[in-house]
C-alpha cells in the first residue's frame, strides 16, 4: 500500500512537471492594423503561453509606467486590444479571465544616506523620479526555438523640473516556456506561469557622493481575496543555488481559493554587468501598504482592462505598494561602481522555490530508494519460495 502510494505520488510529480511547459508566442501591439497609427498611444508588448488547459497571458506595457500584467484565461481565450477608443477598458479578453495579477515599476528615488545605514528611512535629500517619465525604447528577442522571450526596455534619460539625468535605466521581462533556473546569478527559479524582471542602473548621475537607489512597485491582484498581502522570508535549502545568498523572500497575494500571485527575490543586487558574488550588495525591503493614489494606477494597462473599478469602496482588487532599496552599509554607496542590477520574480500559481525544493527532491529520492529495496526484497522471497518449490517437486522431499 505504501508502495503504491509512493509511486501515485512520484508519478503526479513528475507528469506534472511535464504537463506544466508552455508555448509562447509574442506580438508587439497585438492586433493592431496601422502599425504607425498604435505605436504613437502603445508600448504594448505582448507573450501569450498555452498550456494544455489554460493559457497565460504576459503583457508588458511600457507606454507610460512599465507594467507587467499577467492573466490566466481558458485555453482558447484572445487578447483584443481598440487603439482607436480610449484607453478606459480598451484591453479585454474574448473570455473573462480567471485571475489577473501585476506588478508595476512605480518610482524610483535618491537619496543622500548621509550616515551610510542604506535605509531609505534615514536618507536625506530625496529625488522622485516617476517611471514614467522615463522615455521607453523597446527591443525584444526570441531564443531557443521559442522555448524563452527575452523584452528590454531601456531608457538614455529622464527630465524633470530639478532633475537631469542621464545614464541607462533598463527593465527587461524574461519567459520561459518550461520550469527552470536562472543561468545568471541569482539564478531564480522560473516556471511557465512567471516572468523574470530585472531593473538595471549603468551610470545613472548622481547629486550626491553618498547617493543610493530604492524602488516603489506597485501590486495588483484580482482574485476573490480576503484583502491581505504578505510579505514573508524563508532561508534557502538549497545552497548551491543561490550562490551564498541563503535568503529568499515571497510577496504573496492569497486567494481565498489556492493559487494568487506573488512576488520573490533575492535580497542581493549586483554592482557589475557581470553578476559575481563578490561584487554583490543587498537590498532592504519595507512594509507593504494599501495604495489607493488613483493617478498612478491610471498610468497603468490596468486602467485599460478594469477602468474606474479598479478604484472606490466597492473594488474587488487588491492594490498594494512597497518599498526596496539597493545597497548595504559600507559598500561605497552607488558611485562605487555606478551600476546597479536587480532582479525578482512575478508570477501565479504556486511560487516555484516552494514547490520542488532540496527537500522535496530528497523525500522523493528516499522514496524511490524504499520501493526499490522491497521489489528486491520481494523478487529475492519469491525465487526463494520458487527455488525451494522446485525442490520439493524434483527431489520429493
Ligand atoms: C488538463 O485537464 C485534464 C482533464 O481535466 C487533466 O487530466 C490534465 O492534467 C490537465 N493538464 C494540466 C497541465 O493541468
Ligand atoms: C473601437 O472603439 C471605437 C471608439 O469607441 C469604436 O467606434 C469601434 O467600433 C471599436 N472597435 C472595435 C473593433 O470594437
Ligand atoms: C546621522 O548621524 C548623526 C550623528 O549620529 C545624527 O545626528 C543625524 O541625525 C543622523 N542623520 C540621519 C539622517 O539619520
Ligand atoms: C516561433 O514563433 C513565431 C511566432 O511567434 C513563429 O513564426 C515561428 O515559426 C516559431 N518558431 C519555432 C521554431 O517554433
Ligand atoms: C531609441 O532607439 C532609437 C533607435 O535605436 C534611438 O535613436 C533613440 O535615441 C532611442 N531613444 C531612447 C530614449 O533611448
Ligand atoms: C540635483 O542636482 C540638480 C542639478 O543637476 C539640481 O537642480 C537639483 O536641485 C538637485 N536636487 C537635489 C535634491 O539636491
Ligand atoms: C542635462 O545634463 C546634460 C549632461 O550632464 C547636459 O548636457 C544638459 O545641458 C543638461 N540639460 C539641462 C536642461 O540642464
Ligand atoms: C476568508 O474570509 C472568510 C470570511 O471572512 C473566511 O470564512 C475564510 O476562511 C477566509 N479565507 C481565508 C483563506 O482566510
Ligand atoms: C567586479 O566588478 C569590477 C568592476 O566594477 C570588475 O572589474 C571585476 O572583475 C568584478 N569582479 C568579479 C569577480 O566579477
Ligand atoms: C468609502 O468609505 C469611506 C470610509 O469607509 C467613506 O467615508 C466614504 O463615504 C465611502 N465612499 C463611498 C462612495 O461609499
Ligand atoms: C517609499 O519611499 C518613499 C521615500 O521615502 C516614500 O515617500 C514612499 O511613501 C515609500 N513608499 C512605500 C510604499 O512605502
Ligand atoms: C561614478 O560616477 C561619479 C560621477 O557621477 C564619479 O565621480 C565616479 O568616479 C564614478 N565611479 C566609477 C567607479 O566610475
Amino acid at each position: 500500500m505504501n508502495a503504491l502510494n509512493s509511486i501515485v505520488f512520484v508519478l503526479t510529480v513528475f507528469t506534472t512537471i511535464v504537463a506544466a511547459d508552455r508555448k509562447l508566442h509574442v506580438e508587439w501591439n497585438p492586433g493592431c492594423v496601422l502599425e504607425d497609427h498604435c505605436s504613437k498611444f502603445s508600448k504594448l508588448t505582448y507573450i501569450r503561453a498555452d498550456g494544455e488547459n489554460d493559457t497565460v497571458h504576459f503583457v508588458l506595457d511600457a507606454t507610460f509606467k512599465p507594467s507587467l500584467v499577467i492573466v490566466v484565461t481558458n485555453r482558447d481565450a484572445v487578447i483584443q486590444v481598440n487603439y482607436t477608443a480610449d484607453r478606459e477598458n480598451n484591453i479585454k479578453f474574448t473570455e473573462s479571465p480567471h485571475y489577473t495579477f501585476a506588478s508595476v515599476f512605480n518610482n524610483l528615488y535618491e537619496f543622500n544616506d548621509v550616515n551610510d545605514t542604506a535605509n531609505i528611512k534615514n536618507g536625506q535629500n530625496f529625488i522622485k523620479m516617476d517611471f514614467k517619465k522615463f522615455h521607453w525604447n523597446t527591443t525584444q528577442s526570441i531564443n531557443n526555438n521559442n522555448e524563452s522571450v527575452e523584452i528590454l526596455l531601456t531608457s538614455n534619460s529622464y527630465r524633470a523640473p530639478g532633475i537631469n539625468k542621464t545614464g541607462i535605466v533598463s527593465v527587461t521581462l524574461k519567459v520561459y516556456g518550461k520550469k527552470d533556473i536562472g543561468s545568471k546569478l541569482p539564478h531564480l527559479v522560473h516556471t511557465p506561469e512567471s516572468g523574470e524582471l530585472t531593473l538595471t542602473l549603468n551610470n545613472l548621475n548622481t547629486n550626491f557622493t553618498k547617493s543610493r537607489f530604492a524602488i516603489e512597485l506597485l501590486t495588483f491582484s484580482s482574485f476573490p481575496f480576503n484583502k491581505t498581502e504578505e510579505l514573508s522570508s524563508n532561508t534557502f535549502s538549497d545552497d548551491k543555488l543561490s550562490g551564498g545568498t541563503f535568503l529568499n523572500y515571497l510577496l504573496n497575494a492569497k486567494g481565498d481559493v489556492e493559487g494568487g500571485g506573488f512576488l520573490s527575490w533575492k535580497p542581493v543586487v549586483y554592482k557589475a554587468e557581470n553578476t559575481h558574488a563578490l561584487n554583490s550588495s543587498s537590498t532592504i525591503q519595507y512594509d507593504i501598504h494599501d495604495y489607493h493614489y488613483e493617478n498612478d494606477w491610471i498610468n497603468t494597462p490596468l486602467f485599460n482592462m478594469y477602468g474606474n473599478s479598479l478604484f472606490g469602496n466597492s473594488s474587488q482588487f487588491l492594490l498594494k505598494s512597497f518599498n526596496v532599496s539597493f545597497g548595504q552599509p559600507n559598500d561605497e554607496f552607488y558611485a562605487k561602481s555606478n551600476y546597479t542590477y536587480w532582479t525578482f520574480l512575478v508570477g501565479i500559481g504556486a511560487p516555484p522555490n516552494s514547490s520542488l525544493g532540496f527537500l522535496e527532491l530528497s523525500i522523493i529520492a528516499s522514496l524511490l530508494l524504499m520501493l526499490t529495496i522491497t521489489m528486491i526484497l520481494i523478487f529475492c522471497i519469491f525465487m526463494r519460495w520458487m527455488s525451494s518449490k522446485r525442490n520439493s517437486l524434483v527431489y520429493g522431499q
